[in-house]
């Protein structure tokens, strides 16, 4: 045990494990679902997304925050029915409104047992995690609701948030992800575009965007936690969304936002990896199991086709394996079939 009393999750080692398996799933597609729409909330019911999340703050405008918040206690009701999604989450507006803690005490108050997480926007300091960790914990307990079990995904949407993201990403145990905020953050840069999601016209060769996202993900896996990509607001290009996302896929995002039905399935296979990729890490897994024991010799370099394995190769076909595994994979026999 420790004497920072930011480690370990209010509810304590219970709670400590139900937030490391809330971390460890996966969210390839976080689809954005509007809390003023229900009939929205009603498709995402049924769409094969890994997280969903329910929409307080950007996309519902000011005089319908307060039915957007009923709206989602009702949709979270255990008689409204369920989500495909694994996860369920509720975006609260941020701490510079005045609608933070009533949207907390109201929502996770009233419907928290089907909370997983509060996506926390504008994320400019490691206080505002910390405040919300204290408020969801006094929430929790008053809606005996078991205490430390709802995580918090901040979303790091401008200079302040990534000048602060490792102090961020360490604010709190209930920390699930960080999440890139790609249209608050180019308004907070001042980028010379209103295409969200693209590069910005002049910006060639290269990824105006990469500084921002290697340090969101390399905070993330500092601290244990998942990196998640935002939005691409043009939801009829597929082609551009494929592109956008396969970026950040490449870099080792977890996954992306999804706006809209059409995003959905290049989402959950561009996070996903290739069947050749799995088939290829679980190879070396058993390849360097085998050489690394006893009966194999013992050895700790190996070949394995024309490459020289090490205990790293080891490290990075567990990555693929697991992200695999996650979106139920299995091997392929000699003839290419899944088994
Ligand atoms: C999402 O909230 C964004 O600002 O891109
Ligand atoms: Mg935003």
């Amino acid at each position: 045990m420790t004497d920072d009393p930011r480690t370990v999750p209010a509810g304590g080692a219970d709670a400590a494990d139900v937030i490391a398996a809330l971390r460890a799933r996966p969210r390839r597609t976080v689809l954005a679902v509007p809390g003023s729409s229900p009939k929205m909330i009603d498709k995402a019911r049924g769409l094969p997304v890994d997280e969903v999340f329910l929409d307080l703050e950007d996309a519902v405008a000011g005089p319908a925050k307060a039915e957007a918040r009923e709206n989602v206690i009702a949709a979270l009701s255990p008689s409204a029915g369920g989500f495909a999604a694994q996860s369920v989450v509720v975006r609260v507006n941020a701490w510079d409104t005045e609608y933070t803690v009533g949207d907390v005490t109201e929502v996770v108050g009233r419907a928290g047992a089907r909370v997983d997480a509060v996506l926390l926007p504008k994320v400019r300091s490691a206080a505002e995690v910390v405040a919300l960790d204290l408020v969801l914990t006094q929430v929790e307990r008053s809606a005996g609701l078991p205490a430390g079990h709802i995580g918090i995904e901040p979303q790091i949407e401008d200079a302040a948030g990534l000048t602060h993201i490792d102090a961020i990403a360490g604010a709190s145990p209930r920390v699930l992800t960080l999440v890139f905020g790609p249209a608050d953050f180019m308004a907070s840069l001042g980028v010379r575009t209103l295409t969200v999601g693209e590069q910005p016209e002049g910006y060639v060769p290269g990824d105006a965007y990469h500084h921002v996202l290697m340090t969101i993900l390399v905070a993330a896996r500092a601290h244990g936690l998942q990196a998640i990509d935002g939005p691409f607001l043009r939801v009829r290009d597929e082609e551009g969304f494929r592109r956008a996302a396969a970026r950040t896929a490449a870099l080792g995002y977890d996954g992306k936002w999804v706006l809209h039905p059409a995003q959905v399935d290049a989402g959950n296979e561009v996070f996903s990896p290739r069947q050749s990729e799995f088939d290829k890490a679980e190879g070396i897994l058993a390849a360097y199991a085998h050489a690394t024991s006893v009966e194999g010799g013992a050895r700790g370099a190996v070949m394995y086709g024309d490459e020289m394995l090490d205990e790293a190769s080891r490290k990075m076909a567990l990555v693929v394996s697991a992200r695999g595994r996650a979106a139920g994979m299995s091997v392929s026999d000699t003839e290419g079939r899944s088994t």
